[in-house]
């Protein structure tokens, strides 16, 4: 698969120079980044191969190298992960080998083929003890088998001796393709359902869109390490089902809910950071931009949607 020659400008001053990857991959195809990527990257002119579950299990050493052997990438966003956040309390096996092992075969392959890898993680590597901004150096303790497992999965490319990785965490995400916060509150609202939502879990709602495109402004850098990434400004899940509300115009009973409270009627389910923002400042001070406000993403998802 080949990438247009062709330049393209990402703002006035700079030159687009992502075109250097001769064969870009991306997996977890089926999900909902890994469709945005798909999007931002042929936006730019670049032509991206998103391959499904089926054709590579990331878990899967030997699936892994079938993968590299047949696409060569110079390249690779892994975008799949085992995102059931409840689902990987009753499977911790299952939620490890993809999230915690397959990252790390991943990175094993990209550095023997010189391969540039680009990852996703969470802000639920964090306990959301915080009283700010969580920067990504900060200590991390995640408290659900989803958090412990991604962050197993970023220290796995992290102990590959290749300097060719960025992992990027982020949080809280909506989009257009698969299934997300704001589509589950619009449909349940307009079915008539009662919506209690919690109203004591702070964080920032992030657009697929605006997360691919900073993801790719980063690679055209050629930045490497550890970022965060979400759009700007801070709420918590109800306020985040109230706004999604009014910008689709539902009329829903909706009513707030503390975390106590969800807790007794969900006891078996995943506990979640209460406060998971996370500070963007080193993105910032690597390209200059700070991603706009979560409401404005918001506005656009209701109108692509
Ligand atoms: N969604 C969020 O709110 C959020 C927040 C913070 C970080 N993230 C991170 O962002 C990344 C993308 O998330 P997303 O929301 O786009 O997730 P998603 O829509 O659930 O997509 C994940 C994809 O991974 C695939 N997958 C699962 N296990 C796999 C395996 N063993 N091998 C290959 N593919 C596998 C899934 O395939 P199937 O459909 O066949 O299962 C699915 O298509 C993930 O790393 C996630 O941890 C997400």
């Amino acid at each position: 698969m080949g990438v247009s020659p062709m330049h393209l400008f990402v703002n006035d001053s700079m030159e687009f120079r992502m075109d250097v990857y001769r064969s870009i991959l991306i997996t977890g195809g089926g999900g909902m980044l890994a469709h945005a990527l798909v999007d931002a990257l042929t936006a730019k002119g670049l032509a991206a191969t998103a391959v499904r579950r089926a054709e590579c299990d990331i878990a899967d050493p030997e699936d892994v190298t079938r993968l590299f052997e047949k696409y060569n990438p110079s390249l690779l966003f892994n975008c799949a992960a085992h995102t059931g956040v409840d689902l990987c309390e009753d499977e911790p096996d299952k939620a490890n080998a993809i999230n915690g092992e397959g990252p790390g075969n991943l990175a094993r392959l990209a550095q023997e083929h010189g391969t540039k890898l680009v990852h996703f993680s969470t802000d639920f590597v964090f306990d959301g003890q915080s009283d700010r901004p969580y920067k990504p150096n900060d200590q991390t303790h995640p408290i659900s088998v989803y958090g412990e497992t991604k962050l197993r999965g970023e220290k796995r490319i992290q102990q590959v001796d290749s300097p060719d990785w960025l992992i990027v965490r982020t949080a809280w995400l909506f989009g257009r393709y698969g299934n997300c916060f704001p589509q589950t509150m619009v449909k349940m609202g307009q079915a008539g359902r009662p919506l209690r939502v919690v109203s004591d879990q702070f964080g920032s709602p992030t657009s697929t869109v605006d997360l691919s495109e900073a993801t790719l402004e980063l690679v055209d850098r050629s930045a490497g390490g550890l970022f965060h990434i979400t759009n700007s400004g801070i709420t918590s899940w109800y306020e985040f089902a109230q706004t999604t509300l009014r910008e689709f115009g539902v009329e829903a009973d909706l009513a707030p809910l503390t975390t106590t409270e969800w807790v007794k009627l969900r006891p078996k389910q995943a506990k979640r950071p209460l406060y998971s923002v996370l500070d963007g400042e080193k993105y910032t001070a690597i390209t200059g931009k700070t991603l706009r406000h979560w409401t404005e993403a918001l506005s656009d998802y209701r109108t692509h949607s």
